[in-house]
């Protein structure tokens, strides 16, 4: 095997991004919406740029091109980013980091915050959503521990922070977050750490 496949996240030349992974339902999207405001930077949803290009939802995508179409995009959207140039945060979807040529473009488009939490935590917040594919089948929990086995050490290889999400309140989140991203020589607003006000808190992902 070749060293570059193994070299450490610290040896990437990274990009200005900040960028969220994590399975299904663990807060990536609200994280980096709360996260846009408080850095003042513009945030994106990979998902919602896959959806608005093509005009249809990742669910119609799935269903009338396949899985392996919706994963050409993933990977096309990542090759953007790496080249775009001003900082964002972005959100990616649960299936990004999975595949192997995603891996080096995650690491290189920026700093990367994995929000990990538990099969039975995914299956609560997700409980009665239709909008992901993947989870509608008989026995969505079973689904959601064998997804999060297989793809637990994709995340963990792409992640320069890892934030144990569970249990905790969305601002102790935040909190961690901003943080670990100061303790690696990012600057941030003091008034980022106090708690929000304004801002859409309703949604779990
Ligand atoms: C997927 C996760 C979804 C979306 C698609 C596939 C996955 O994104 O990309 O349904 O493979 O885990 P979220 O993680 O934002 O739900």
């Amino acid at each position: 095997m070749s060293n570059k496949k193994h070299r450490k996240n610290s040896e990437y030349q990274k990009g200005p991004h900040l960028v969220f992974i994590g399975f299904m339902g663990s807060g990536k999207t609200s994280m980096g919406r709360s996260l846009s405001y408080k850095l003042k930077r513009a945030f994106y949803d990979t998902d919602k740029m896959i959806e608005e290009r093509e005009g249809v939802t990742i669910s119609d995508i799935f269903a009338a091109k396949g899985e392996k179409y919706f994963r050409e995009l993933e990977t096309q959207v990542l090759r953007e980013i790496r080249d775009d140039k001003i900082a964002r945060i972005y959100s990616l979807g649960g299936g990004t980091p999975v595949s192997l040529q995603n891996q080096p473009l995650i690491k290189t488009i920026g700093t990367v915050v994995y929000l990990r939490l538990k099969p039975e935590e995914v299956y609560e917040r997700l409980k009665g959503d239709t909008t992901r594919p993947l989870l509608q089948c008989d026995d969505p929990l079973a689904k959601i521990k064998s997804l999060m086995q297989l793809r637990s050490p994709a995340y963990e290889r792409c992640a320069d922070i890892i934030i144990d999400t569970g249990s905790k309140e969305r601002e102790e989140v935040i909190g961690e977050i901003l943080t670990e991203l100061e303790k690696r020589g990012w600057e941030i607003p003091p008034e980022s750490y106090l708690a929000s006000k304004g801002e859409n808190t309703e949604d779990s992902e």
